[in-house]
């Protein structure tokens, strides 16, 4: 199989080629990837002289490029390629407009035009807004998107939705909940309080800290990624969820014991404006249909992943050199 990866060279993106070529020896990868503050090749370096992967640094809105690449005939398309962070999108969205938006649409444009037989678009369950106490999103559940991250994010959705209706095009949408694991930027939740936690440094926990996520080890969403490539069908959208929910404080809290630090370190700070409250993924469709369920239980991913940063404190110090400074010095300075 042939595989065109977009965002490869990002979290998700390096932990799903990594274990598809880990997994199979029939699979060929080329990952297009702009390279951008989240996009890092030493996420993927010992993959780099592996035969069966290509690097192309470009840019998913780059029409002569993707098309390239599109004509040389990939069995599929993965597209992880997007701006992903919602305090980023709240700066600034106009990044997030060009890449997950126009950037999906130019991904479309040159799919259809090539016959492209399989396109994943990699989505999230942002796209569905906030729920209270109860309830699950399932794949009928109306799109309400709140940030401009997940706007952007639906918009990209209704688009393959639209490719789909209107031209029989191939297009599948995954909607996962919050990944987390090995090679994660530190702007978000997990990584930062596991970065700041090993400096010694304090804890912004967001609001009251009792927001709810549903964590799922990044190496099952590859998996379901895979098994939506071999079994999805066309046209089908299937939600990819951990059961498994967490309140933001008691992961805090949790990643302070098993680093040996005090919970006086967790500090209070200002809110993120429209914070959604809960988020929580029925995936029983994706069981049903696809038969893939997660693996990981949630102490054991966390106990690899605090691992792994820890062994790999080159890796964090490099990336929180340089723009990340800057960022975090923006974002929690007058919070
Ligand atoms: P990430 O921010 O770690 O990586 C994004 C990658 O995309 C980077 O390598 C970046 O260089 C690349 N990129 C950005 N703009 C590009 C462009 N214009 N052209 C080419 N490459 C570009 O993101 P992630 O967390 O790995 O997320 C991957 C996908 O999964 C995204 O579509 C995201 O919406 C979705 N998703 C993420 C999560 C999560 O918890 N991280 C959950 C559900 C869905
Ligand atoms: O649900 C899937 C989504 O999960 C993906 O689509 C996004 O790309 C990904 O970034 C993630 O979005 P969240 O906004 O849920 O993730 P984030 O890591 O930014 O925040 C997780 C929770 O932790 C959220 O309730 C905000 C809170 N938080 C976050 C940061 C960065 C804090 O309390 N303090 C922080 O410093």
């Amino acid at each position: 199989m042939k595989l065109l990866v977009t965002g490869g060279a990002g979290f998700i993106g390096s932990n799903f080629i990594r274990f598809m070529l880990e997994t199979y020896s029939d699979v060929w990868i080329v990952n297009l990837d702009k390279l951008t503050y989240a996009g890092n090749l030493d996420n993927l370096r010992d993959l780099e002289t592996h035969p069966h992967y290509t690097f192309v640094r470009g840019d998913i809105c780059d029409r002569a490029t993707v098309e390239k690449l599109m004509s040389a005939g990939p069995d599929a398309v993965v597209n992880l390629a997007a701006e992903t962070h919602v305090d980023r999108s709240i700066e600034d969205a106009r990044s997030f407009i060009e890449t997950n938006v126009l950037g999906t649409h130019c991904l479309l444009e040159a799919a259809r035009a090539n016959k492209v037989t399989r396109f994943i678009q990699v989505s999230t369950d942002e796209v569905y807004g906030s729920l209270s106490e109860t309830g699950f999103f399932t794949e009928e559940t109306p799109l309400r998107p709140n940030s401009p991250y997940a706007a952007s994010k639906a918009s990209a959705d209704l688009l393959v939705k639209a490719y789909v209706h209107t031209f029989a095009f191939p297009g599948i949408i995954t909607r996962c909940s919050n990944n987390f694991g090995p090679y994660q930027f530190p702007e978000k939740f997990l990584p930062l309080m596991i970065n700041n936690a090993r400096q010694g440094k304090t804890l912004p926990i967001y609001g009251d800290g009792l927001y709810i996520r549903d964590w799922l080890f990044a190496r099952d969403h590859c998996r379901a990624l895979d098994c939506v490539l071999r079994q999805g069908r066309a046209g089908e959208v299937y939600n990819i969820g951990g059961n498994n929910e967490w309140r933001n404080i008691d992961i805090a809290k949790r990643i302070l014991r098993l680093l040996r630090q005090p919970e006086s370190l967790l500090t209070f700070v200002k809110d993120r404006p429209g914070h959604d409250r809960r988020y929580a993924i029925d995936a029983s469709k994706s069981f049903r249909e696809l038969g893939w369920k997660p693996e990981t239980r949630f102490e054991e991913g966390l106990g690899v992943t605090i691992r792994w940063y820890l062994e790999n404190d080159a890796w964090l110090d490099k990336v929180t050199s340089g723009e990340y400074r800057n960022y975090y010095e923006r974002m929690y300075s007058n919070r």
